[in-house]
């Protein structure tokens, strides 16, 4: 029986690899999961297996944090070790999203002569100066096997030359995970806990290295976003790369006008962000996740992957001026509470048609 192997590594990659491990599970397929190690805290990492019932991964190879090119070279020197001691040889890597760990392992993988599955595949930004563009674009070369979440994707591979044989479009798998545990995170009411009402207040994330690696970039987001909070709770829960910054005292007389907290787990985030009148944010994933919701979302970014979340969802890429985040988020907050529509595809079943892909792309090979 054929192997398919999954490699994850930082928050993001943990619910978008779920719903094709479960769905591959229920058709008996023979798997395995490492974890590289690039996130390693309890609530970056652990929890989450946790929560959404991910198996513990069968290796770990423990890279921790780097430049680039550090994180980047242990993962690929410790996986390609893994994969030449493995018995068997997997069939397939599955690699998701587009962080250090998911290029590092395709890389590999690809170098060793195992087909490659990339989950996500396609987004583009078209900004070369953000890490995970570059990240990308070399993960879709590398790819055999391309799962895209939105024709968006499909257009950006076919442009780049990507044969469509490769391309299967099964839509977006982070947000299976947001379906099937929407029920237990509202039944959370992570607000109340918080002493927050219920559609009162914005939730924030902000951990681009654009956005917090520089202090004046910070302090200016802050600034504005201290501004915000005259309006109403702004909660915070702080990346630990952001967390590094805040202690800078120039930037803790803003930092003070939010409630910052802790990373959150899945469970409790969703929970958070089910309730909120606004989320602002540099996440990918989150732009995703409020589109599902109808929670209006302000991306604090000059541009997105995910074009669907503006033209179909509730997002507004408002870029990082001070005066017109304050300016949209007021426009937003004096608007109608939620709206938008969920794009195609979204529809909790995307588990189910990348395990089929998956499985028929093995049964070719
Ligand atoms: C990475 C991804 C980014 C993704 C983000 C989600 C890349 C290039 N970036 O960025 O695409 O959106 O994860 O969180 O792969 N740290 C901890 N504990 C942890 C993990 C990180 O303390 O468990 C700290 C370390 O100080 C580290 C810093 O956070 O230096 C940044 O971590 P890193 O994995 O390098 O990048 P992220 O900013 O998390």
């Amino acid at each position: 029986m054929a192997l398919v192997l999954h490699v994850v590594g930082a928050r993001p990659n943990f619910m978008k690899v779920a719903p094709l491990m479960a769905a591959l599970s229920r058709r008996g397929a023979a798997q395995r999961l490492v974890h590289t190690g690039q996130h390693f805290d309890e609530r970056m990492s652990g929890v989450f297996f946790a929560e959404l019932g991910l198996p513990r991964p069968d290796l770990d190879l423990g890279v921790g944090s780097g430049t680039h090119g550090e994180q980047t070279g242990r993962v690929m020197i410790a996986f390609e070790r893994a994969l030449l001691e493995a018995a068997p040889r997997p069939d397939l890597v599955v690699v998701p999203g587009d962080v250090n760990s998911t290029v590092a392992a395709a890389l590999v993988a690809a170098k060793l002569g195992i087909p490659v599955a990339h989950l996500e595949a396609g987004l583009r930004s078209h900004d070369r100066t953000m890490p995970e563009e570059l990240n990308r674009v070399v993960t879709d070369h590398l790819a055999d096997l391309l799962l895209t979440p939105s024709p968006d994707a499909d257009e950006n591979l076919a442009r780049e030359g990507v044969p469509a044989a490769r391309v299967a479009r099964v839509g977006n798998l982070m947000i299976d995970t947001l379906r099937a545990h929407l029920p237990r995170a509202r039944a959370l009411s992570a607000w109340r806990y918080l002493g927050l009402e219920e559609g009162g207040y914005a939730v924030l994330t902000l951990h681009r290295p654009s956005n917090v690696d520089d202090p004046a970039a910070l302090g200016r987001l802050l600034g504005a976003l201290a501004e915000v909070a005259r309006a109403l709770p702004v909660v915070f829960p702080v990346h630990p790369r952001t967390r590094a910054r805040l202690a800078d005292p120039a930037l803790a007389g803003a930092a003070a006008a939010l409630r910052l907290v802790e990373p959150l787990g899945y469970l409790e985030f969703l929970s958070l962000t089910s309730a909120a009148r606004l989320v602002l944010t540099d996440s990918g994933g989150l732009q995703e996740e409020s589109t599902a919701l109808g929670v209006p979302c302000l991306t604090l970014r000059e541009n997105t992957e995910r074009p669907v979340t503006v033209s179909e969802g509730t997002n507004h890429v408002v870029g990082t001026d001070p005066g017109r985040i304050v300016a949209e988020a007021r426009r937003a907050l004096d608007g109608a509470p939620g709206r938008g529509r969920v794009p195609a595809l979204w529809d909790g079943q995307a588990g189910e048609r990348a395990a089929d892909a998956v499985l028929a792309f093995l049964a070719r090979a």
